[in-house]
């Protein structure tokens, strides 16, 4: 007997949505098929709706329209912006779909507790867009401290390290620049990392207390006589390291941070050698055409700019766009650097670290226990662990890159695997529920986080 696929609406066409979770139904046609799609933007909508053979009258501008109509699918993915995750999200629980929730879950703490009890009261399941947690990365290191080689779990000093570049991209130019245009950084940033940590280590915060602010991208710091945009003459374009067509046309820093974290191998060499000698890697790809997908890379973060980012299609965005802007003169406000401290349950401290001047973007997890320690490194390239124990000296090293190309270290597609299979499965299961509410700790997590930076007082977690 066939098993029908499971369906599903999208609810916002755009980088998330489109490009990170829906190619998961071209990819398994057998698991997945989406029958609507809600989107305002014609050109994102029409596109979507060809790829996945959506009818006309299944096509619809806002997801008030979609949702108004009687139930179409098992299941909804929403993937608008922040500040538009409550009202869909409550509307598709209600209407019986089970829902994936883009993260973060919503902007303000009494609307992700509405999120997260309206689904166990409705028993329709919500999933949260925590990717982090399907990636073999963090599920090998979560297996390896709670199989106790490590002993007792003493401190954590775990590091986002976002690349200067992308600070700039989206956190001072783009959509997380302002926290009331979006979310405190702390929260869109790393909810993933607070979902994480309590989950790898098997224990809850107590207590934290958080510091950071808003160090370099200000007015005081523009280059004398820079300009509001790159492209308008600034005196600054050879040597600032984040004139945008720096950035967006030579792509540099964006490759260098590949080559920087892969592991050996040919996508190693190539991106490098596109970095130091691009007319070789061009040369190569005439009788290599696989090296193509880096001499006509069109992929994030230049999908951000332009539906079709062709070279002048991006340097049309960097005249008029946002993304073209002085990071000196833009109406950002979120923090560049942000600590918290925190004490857990079993007593082992943590701090995370997240910062926006990272030369390489990577994650970075050193965990000391009372028996060895754990080193770990995961960037866009890929990334390692390393175990060492204290007895016996002995050190292994684990290799957990992912097959180059997969989104978030393979998280997006580990999470719409998982997503599919318990949507498959049906109801609400206590795993999914307490899923959902780990993801509502996180996100307790990081507003307790950014009270505490902005009253200079620590918190007590309940
Ligand atoms: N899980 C992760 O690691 C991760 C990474 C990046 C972003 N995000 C989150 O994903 C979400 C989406 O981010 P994005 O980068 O895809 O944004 P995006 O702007 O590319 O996509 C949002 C889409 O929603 C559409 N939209 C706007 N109003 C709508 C309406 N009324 N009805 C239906 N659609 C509407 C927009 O036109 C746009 O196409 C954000 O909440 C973001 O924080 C998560």
């Amino acid at each position: 007997m066939s098993v029908q696929p499971v369906t599903a609406v999208l609810i916002g066409a755009g980088q998330r949505g489109a490009e990170a979770y829906a190619p998961y139904a071209l990819q398994h046609p057998d698991q997945l098929r989406f029958v609507a799609v809600a989107e305002p933007d014609p050109q994102r909508r029409a596109r979507f709706a060809a790829q996945h053979n959506i009818p006309r009258e299944r096509q619809y501008s806002t997801w008030e329209d979609l949702l108004d109509e009687p139930q179409m699918a098992d299941a909804a993915l929403i993937c608008t912006q922040d500040t538009l995750h409550t009202a869909p999200a409550l509307a598709a629980l209600r209407a019986g779909y089970h829902v994936l929730l883009e993260k973060p879950l919503a902007p303000r703490p009494d609307e992700c507790e509405a999120i997260v009890a309206t689904s166990e009261a409705v028993g329709r399941q919500l999933h949260v867009g925590h990717v982090m947690r399907y990636t073999r990365h963090y599920q090998l290191l979560r297996e390896i401290v709670q199989s106790g080689v490590l002993g007792e779990v003493v401190d954590v000093d775990h590091r986002e390290n976002v690349a200067f570049w992308h600070m700039v991209h989206s956190y001072v130019r783009g959509n997380w620049r302002n926290s009331a245009l979006s979310s405190p950084m702390i929260l869109a940033k790393c909810c993933h990392d607070l979902d994480m940590l309590p989950w790898v280590l098997g224990q809850r915060c107590q207590r934290l207390y958080s510091v950071g602010n808003l160090l370099h991208f200000r007015a005081e710091n523009a280059p004398p006589g820079a300009p509001e945009r790159c492209l308008d003459g600034c005196p600054a374009a050879q040597t600032c390291p984040y004139y945008a067509p720096y950035i967006y046309l030579e792509m540099k820093p964006f490759w260098h941070n590949y080559a920087e974290t892969a592991p050996r191998g040919i996508a190693r060499w190539a991106t490098r050698q596109w970095v130091e000698r691009p007319w070789l890697v061009r040369l190569l790809s005439v009788v290599y055409p696989d090296l193509r997908q880096i001499t006509e890379y069109r992929g994030w973060p230049l999908t951000v700019l332009a539906l079709d980012p062709t070279p002048e299609a991006i340097l049309e965005a960097l005249r008029s766009g946002p993304y073209g802007r002085c990071v000196y003169h833009c109406d950002n406000d979120v923090v560049d650097h942000q600590v918290v401290s925190m004490l857990f349950s079993a007593g082992s401290t943590v701090t995370l670290t997240m910062h926006g001047h990272s030369h390489i973007e990577h994650r970075s997890t050193r965990i000391e226990g009372t028996r060895g320690r754990l080193l770990a490194m995961m960037g866009n390239g890929g990334g390692w662990i390393q175990v060492e124990e204290h007895r016996t000296l002995s050190r292994r090293t684990y290799d957990t890159s992912p097959p180059p190309g997969q989104g978030h270290g393979g998280g997006d597609m580990g999470l719409m695997a998982h997503f599919v299979a318990c949507v498959r499965a049906g109801g609400n299961p206590p795993e999914v529920r307490q899923a959902a509410r780990e993801a509502l700790e996180s996100h307790r997590l990081a507003f307790a986080a950014e009270e505490s930076r902005l009253s200079g007082q620590a918190i007590f977690m309940e």
